[in-house]
């Protein structure tokens, strides 16, 4: 399999550890080892004073895997394989694609979950969404790219980066639509949890669809993406027991420490997701309101979920060299859309961090140097 460059990726390993203020990161504040320790209860933290730095169980520890089943409906231990995130996807593709299936993917959006069925030999048609009312994703507009042979809709909900989100009764709608034609879901709910509205939150596709697979992880929601823990499930027993059987060629199993922690993460999920939604409530009207002051810059669509939005940029000299600037002259790194392969006139932004209004501030006072 020949895979090209994650630009995304490439992009953050130049800035990410370098730049002074990071205003593109997708996760949430990440919490400190010494805040989740000290959340456990008195089983969690014996689990951990204990632990042998041994191999794993391949398919994830025991507590672990019945912590994951508990966040959905109907699923049992069995059909969920803890994976790290990233390597759900090379191995949920995997395990569902062969070279010449036709693939229908969310575009644009993290690379790997349309480039990986292309480096398979699939045929890939990208379903966009529309800035103009809000980034929806129009089901009649999938209706048209699929084909009498189309096996997998790979979708991300909440999406990076637009941070579009459909609504329940169009989520089931999609669903009906797979169902009819037993087409396989692929359903990246990495951001699950981070809807703007409350009661937004759609079914897990894994408890909606027989035929769909859920990704879901603690890297985004939980702020904990240090840990590299994510999971795979569904209720496709074939589908699970071949996941299980790639993760043999690619990791084998999990960090013997992560897990533990994710455990301890799980067990505390309401309180961790409430504190990183209240966060990012608040980040957003301030950044609403930097959007509003610097409308001769910017354009945005209010994001629907998630912890990142997708702005337009009104500037001749496109958002390429705009970021650059930035990041060289103020210290800032913002992400400009030429590594989603989507154009040279949107950045990303990033407002789950904590210090999400000093580097606003120090953005404005950038802004003021530069020519309008
Ligand atoms: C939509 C989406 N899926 C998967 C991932 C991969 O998560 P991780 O970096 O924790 O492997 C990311 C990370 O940015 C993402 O945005």
């Amino acid at each position: 399999m020949q895979l090209p460059p994650f630009e995304l990726e490439r992009y953050f390993a130049r800035y990410e550890f370098s730049a002074r203020y990071l205003l593109s990161s997708s996760d949430c504040e990440p919490l400190t080892l010494k805040a989740l320790l000290g959340m456990a209860d008195n089983q969690h933290r014996q689990l951990w004073d204990e632990l042998t730095l041994g191999y794993t169980e391949s398919q994830g520890h025991p507590l672990l895997r019945e912590a994951i089943t508990g966040l959905y409906r109907n699923l049992d231990v069995e059909d969920t394989l803890v994976v790290t995130p990233e390597e759900g996807i090379l191995i949920g593709m995997q395990a569902l694609l062969k070279p010449g299936d036709h693939v229908v993917c969310t575009f644009p959006g993290y690379q790997s979950l349309y480039e990986i069925p292309r480096a398979i030999g699939c045929r890939v048609s990208l379903w966009e969404p529309s800035e103009s009312d809000g980034w929806q994703f129009h089901l009649d507009h999938l209706e048209t790219l699929l084909q009498p042979d189309t096996r997998l809709v790979v979708v991300n909900f909440p999406h990076n980066p637009t941070g579009a989100l459909p609504s329940v009764e169009t989520f089931d709608a999609l669903i009906g639509l797979l169902r009819q034609r037993g087409i396989f879901l692929f359903c990246d709910e990495m951001y699950r949890g981070l809807e703007i509205e409350p009661g937004a939150t759609l079914p897990a596709a894994c408890e909606s669809y027989e035929r769909a697979i859920t990704l879901g992880g603690l890297s985004k929601t939980y702020g904990l993406p240090g840990l590299r823990i994510g999971w795979l499930a569904t209720r496709d027993r074939d589908l699970i027991t071949r996941t299980a059987q790639l993760k043999d060629y690619t990791t084998i199993c999990a960090s013997a420490p992560s897990e533990i922690l994710a455990i301890m993460a799980l067990d505390n999920q309401k309180a961790i997701i409430a504190g990183q939604r209240e966060r990012l409530h608040a980040n957003l009207m301030v950044l609403e309101t930097f959007m509003t002051t610097h409308d001769d810059c910017f354009h945005c669509q209010r994001p629907k979920g998630g912890s990142i939005c997708f702005p337009g940029l009104r500037r001749a000299e496109g958002a390429q060299a705009f970021c650059r600037k930035l990041v060289e002259k103020a210290g800032i790194m913002l992400l400009p859309s030429a590594p989603f392969q989507y154009g040279d006139q949107h950045v990303r932004i990033g407002f789950g961090r904590q210090n999400l209004p000093e580097v606003l501030d120090r953005f404005e006072d950038y802004l003021s140097t530069i020519d309008r």
